[in-house]
């Protein structure tokens, strides 16, 4: 039914839509996803994201859950390399891919660069944006070797030098409410002069 261009739905069409649409939602995906190396076959709701199968399911709680809608950075993690939000990736999106959260940067003893990097510099506090700074650092580093420009490139012709402000561009999405930017900057900026 439609009455001066809204339409309206009567009860008993709301309570099949309704119904229906829990059980969609009861319906389970069949998802494979490479994590840190170990492969997960896993049932999931399709509605349930890449950041609570991380944390809720495989207890991968190193990946931090802040603002939970794409905003604040701590949940960042790189899918088949390159960084994303997880709370902004559906699980089933990740079906047949690669994620690598903090968990699965060390090489066994051995931290990942960025990791050492980070400790060397101090670059934290409280450290709940930490496990995001590393990764998304780890995915920025790669896409400024590969010549990526930033949205402060001022050449695009020739490779991104990695200055303060291209960094801070870079990483601009990776929020630390403890403002330990003076030593995240240095800190990836001396993992990328290494790397
Ligand atoms: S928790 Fe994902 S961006 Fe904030
Ligand atoms: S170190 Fe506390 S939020 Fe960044």
């Amino acid at each position: 039914m439609v009455a001066a261009g809204v339409a309206i739905v009567a009860p008993t069409d709301a309570g099949n839509a309704s119904e229906s649409l829990s059980k969609r939602f009861e319906t389970l995906a069949t998802v494979h996803i490479e994590i840190n190396g170990v492969d997960h076959q896993l049932e999931l709701q399709p509605r349930v994201t890449l950041l609570d199968t991380l944390r809720e399911r495989l207890n991968l709680t190193g990946t931090k859950k802040g603002c939970n809608r794409g905003e604040c950075g701590a949940c960042t993690v790189l899918l088949d390399g390159r960084r994303v939000n997880a709370c902004l990736v559906l699980a089933v999106a990740a079906d047949g891919r690669k994620v690598t959260t903090i968990e699965g940067l060390a090489n066994g003893p051995h931290l990942h660069p960025v990791q050492q990097a980070f400790i060397d510099h101090d670059a934290f506090q409280c450290g709940y944006c930490t496990p995001g700074q590393v990764c998304s650092a780890v995915g920025m580093l790669r896409e400024a070797g590969r010549g990526w420009p930033s949205h402060v490139t001022a050449d695009l012709a020739a490779d991104p030098e990695l200055t303060e402000a291209e960094i801070a561009e870079r990483m601009s999405g990776n929020l630390c409410r403890c403002g330990a930017y003076v030593n995240i900057v240095p800190a990836v900026r001396s993992a990328g002069a290494a790397s």
